[in-house]
């Protein structure tokens, strides 16, 4: 088995019996705000493009880079899908040309004509947008885990599967925290070092746990090549930065004794079967991180007059934001049940612009309503560029975590601890995956799970057994069939039967009788 580093998450797995490329990455992600470090634009793509098999991980726009992929990737190429519970990662995909997919139950061991390769979904609203994954690849001689910057809760599922070889797990940072907090400098610097201790810890637990013969710290850091987000770059010699980059992480992994981890450039060649696993760079990675402010200005120099272009098209005087955003959150807030009881309050939201003017608004998850800025006091608060808000707008960007949120273009201000109510509720801005969303945390509350409703004439859990939509609102009964309006399945009432997949079976009885089908 043979691992070429591609850059970030991704990498190329060459095997004799198929090759994978995964998680190809190479435009800049979150409103032109993150780059793959270190540059991997002069990569021969279209000769990757050719593999056998593509994998991406997940949607987050660092993974999933739609524009390379159909600018390079062949569209015949057959796609292992990890199975999650919302179509979005699949119809993106379909969407830009692919056609051929494999896909697996999350943790089912798949045999690809000598070729076994596991996916394990996780599908939790707190994992990447809605769902992220692991690759476990077994070639007969080798076995990779390609963890990426899943979190999976143990790793078992690949442990018992035998030894592992190669294993890529992320190391640095990949969120805004704490650096976009209104915070004394201070205590943003604690918060920071924290931050990156626990990161850097966090992955000495993964790696004891997998004992793999050897650790490629992947997926992050990215670099910011925009003036505005400079200083997030770790070339200040500030251990409060949560991007550490793949020296300082291999430094510091040594430090702790262990000697198994390798060094993946772009373009790097590492020979797992190689006792030594040796790794061939394409360039002496002094050339990067010697002088890495350097680096990083020529970087800038030949990548962000791009993102300057870009920028110019991001306002959109043209919209309506306040009417747009009453409309489209109010039906979300009002079916918002758990998350507005955790938020349980106001979250403002201020669009700056010195020549327009700014716009002010609260979501109010108590009145479950959208108003403008009135003068109450608010729990949470985001403060961002008009401009940025009215390309969300304009595009009805149903997750804001991966698009704004990311790009780190924005201020944040709390009382109290952190909510994860309050990020979910912006990566759910579709019925569908607010819905599913909600779903989950019913689920999570067994007596709600169990619960029962009842509706015209017959007895049903409350929630569809599909993406869990809430069926006091979305079904509806005609001729014994339910269906269910979130998607249109149908459900025969007299046995429960899914009439539009296998599986997926509904507890249902008519009201009359007293049991109802387990
Ligand atoms: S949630 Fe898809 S059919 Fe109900």
């Amino acid at each position: 088995m043979r691992l070429t580093g591609l850059g970030h998450a991704s990498v190329l797995i060459e095997t004799a019996h198929g090759s994978i490329v995964t998680d190809p990455w190479v435009n800049p992600a979150y409103l032109g705000s993150w780059f793959p470090f270190p540059d991997n634009s002069q990569l021969d793509w279209d000769a990757i493009g050719q593999a056998d098999y593509l994998f991406v991980s997940h949607l987050h726009r660092d993974h999933f880079d739609a524009e390379h992929l159909r600018r390079h990737i062949r569209k015949d190429i057959t796609v292992l899908l990890p199975n999650y519970p919302t179509s979005q990662l699949e119809d993106e995909l379909r969407d830009i040309g692919f056609r051929t997919f494999v896909k697996p139950e999350s943790e089912e061991v798949v045999d690809l004509d000598g070729l076994q390769i596991m996916i394990q979904s996780l599908i939790s609203p707190t994992d990447g947008p809605i769902g992220d994954s692991s690759l476990w690849v077994h070639d007969g001689t080798s076995r990779l885990l390609n963890q990426n910057d899943a979190r999976p809760s143990e790793l078992s599922a690949f442990t018992e599967l035998g030894p592992i070889d190669a294993y890529l797990v992320q190391f640095s940072g990949a969120i805004w925290f704490p650096m976009v907090y209104e915070l004394p400098t201070r205590a943003k610097q604690a918060l920071g070092k924290t931050k990156r201790d626990r990161q850097f810890d966090r992955t000495l637990r993964y790696i004891e746990e997998a004992g793999a013969r050897f650790v490629f710290p992947t997926a992050g850091p990215p670099c910011f090549l925009d003036e505005e987000l400079w200083g997030f770059n770790d070339i200040f010699g500030d251990e409060s930065n949560i991007f550490p980059d793949q020296q300082v992480y291999l430094a510091w992994l040594r430090e702790h004794r262990h000697d198994e981890g390798r060094l993946l450039l772009p373009g790097s060649v590492a020979e797992i079967t190689d006792p030594e696993c040796r790794v061939q760079h394409p360039v002496d990675p002094a050339t990067i991180f010697g002088d890495k402010t350097a680096y990083l200005r020529d970087y800038q120099a030949r990548r962000m007059p791009e993102v300057e272009v870009a920028k110019k098209s991001w306002a959109h005087p043209e919209v309506d934001v306040v009417a747009s955003i009453k409309e489209w959150f109010t039906p979300l807030l009002e079916e918002a049940e758990h998350m507005a009881a955790g938020i349980d309050g106001g979250v403002r939201f201020t669009a700056e612009d010195a020549e327009r003017g700014d716009i002010d608004l609260v979501l109010d998850f108590v009145a479950r309503e959208v108003r403008e800025y009135a003068g109450e006091k608010v729990r949470y608060r985001f403060r961002t560029r008009r401009a940025y808000l009215e390309k969300l707008v304009a595009e009805h960007e149903i997750d804001w975590v991966n698009s704004l949120y990311l790009s780190c273009r924005f201020s944040a201000q709390r009382i109290g601890p952190y909510n994860e109510f309050v990020y979910t509720f912006f990566k759910c801005l579709s019925e569908e995956r607010l819905n599913y969303a909600e779903g989950w945390y019913t689920e999570q509350n067994a007596a709600e799970a169990k619960e029962m409703i009842e509706l015209d004439g017959w007895q049903v859990q409350s929630r569809c057994p599909h993406l869990k939509a809430d069926l006091r609102r979305f079904g509806r009964i005609e001729d014994g069939v339910l269906t269910c309006q979130m998607h249109g399945w149908k459900w025969r009432l007299g046995d429960g039967k899914c009439l539009t997949s296998v599986g997926h079976d509904l507890r249902s009885a008519p009201l009359s009788d007293e049991r109802s089908r387990p």
